[in-house]
């Protein structure tokens, strides 16, 4: 009896929504589950820097497939898990969403489903510090998420069809903590209304696909002007992807990829030109253009 679960990547932040609002994109990790016997635990990774992945108890996914079993108060059964990454790992698209997501859901549902979507939303929340990720991972699509007096309040953005995310993916990796340290702990008061300003521009902009809104709307200070010094070549890049026609571009979570939105017309020239600049710098990328899961 086995259980076989597809979490996507997502991207997070999207410019000025730091730590609340996150797109997933059409490129997944596949988790599957089959209950042992006995033996305790087996985990087989394939996909790209497969080998990269721990494969004991250490091993997130299986982390929160035991988090789940401790929560309902149950003894977590021996396990085989088959891990199949698309996903690359530590590049600010998810990676450890799609685990923690991939483990609470699939411990669910070999549970027989004793928890509510809503309480595994929850959960993982919990496991990975900001809702940002975990939430489109789990429910797909461009969601926002606030705190409220109970805990959640979740709302789902609407994408305008026309715009196209473009990811640019560097080979190089990026600790989200490391990337975390460098951010102050207070802000102005000026950013903060530069920040809120933006953000309502965003969801707009997002909602009608309006050009001239989503010039502006990426624009952030809360995060990017300090990570943006980690990600080596990022303003020429940035400046690639705006000559080829792209709204604009920011940091895709907590970097190092570099996400641009854009629209059809002009996207294969944006994946190119991402892709120069990059190579320019004397890095090497892998530039995709995905749709939202
Ligand atoms: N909002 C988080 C950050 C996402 O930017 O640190 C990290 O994946």
């Amino acid at each position: 009896s086995g259980v076989t679960v597809t979490v996507p990547a997502t991207t997070a932040n999207l410019g000025p929504g730091f730590d609340c609002i996150g797109a997933a994109l059409t490129l997944y990790n596949e988790f599957k589950f089959t209950r042992l016997q006995a033996g305790g635990l087996i985990i087989h990774v394939t996909g790209t820097e497969a080998e990269r992945v721990q494969t004991d108890e250490s091993n997130l996914l299986y982390q929160a497939f035991v988090q789940l079993y401790q929560y309902i108060e149950q003894t977590p059964p021996s396990v085989k898990i088959e891990i199949q990454l698309g996903v690359p790992l530590a590049r600010g698209l998810g990676s450890s969403a799609t685990a923690i997501v991939g483990g609470l859901v699939g411990a669910n549902q070999l549970a027989g489903a004793p928890l509510s979507l809503l309480q595994v939303m929850e959960l993982a929340i919990a496991m990975e510090g900001h809702p940002d990720n975990v939430v489109p991972a789990l429910l797909g699509g461009c969601r926002l998420a606030a705190t409220s007096q109970t805990g959640w309040e979740i709302c789902d953005i609407p994408w305008h069809q026309d715009i196209v995310p473009v990811v640019a993916i560097p080979d190089f990796e990026l600790s989200t903590k490391e990337a975390r340290r460098v951010l102050p702990t207070e802000v102005s008061r000026a950013d903060a209304i530069f920040n809120v300003a933006h953000l309502g521009l965003l969801l707009r902009g997002l909602e009608t696909g309006k050009g001239e809104w989503l010039r502006t709307a990426l624009q952030d200070k809360l995060h990017q002007p300090y990570r943006k010094a980690l990600i080596p070549g990022y303003d020429a890049v940035n400046a690639a992807a705006i000559a080829a026609g792209a709204y604009g571009m920011t940091i895709s979570g907590a970097g190092p990829t570099l996400l641009a939105l854009t629209n059809a017309a002009n996207s294969n020239a944006v994946e190119t030109e991402m892709a120069a600049a990059w190579k320019e710098a004397g890095i090497t990328a892998t530039v995709r253009s995905l749709s939202l899961d």
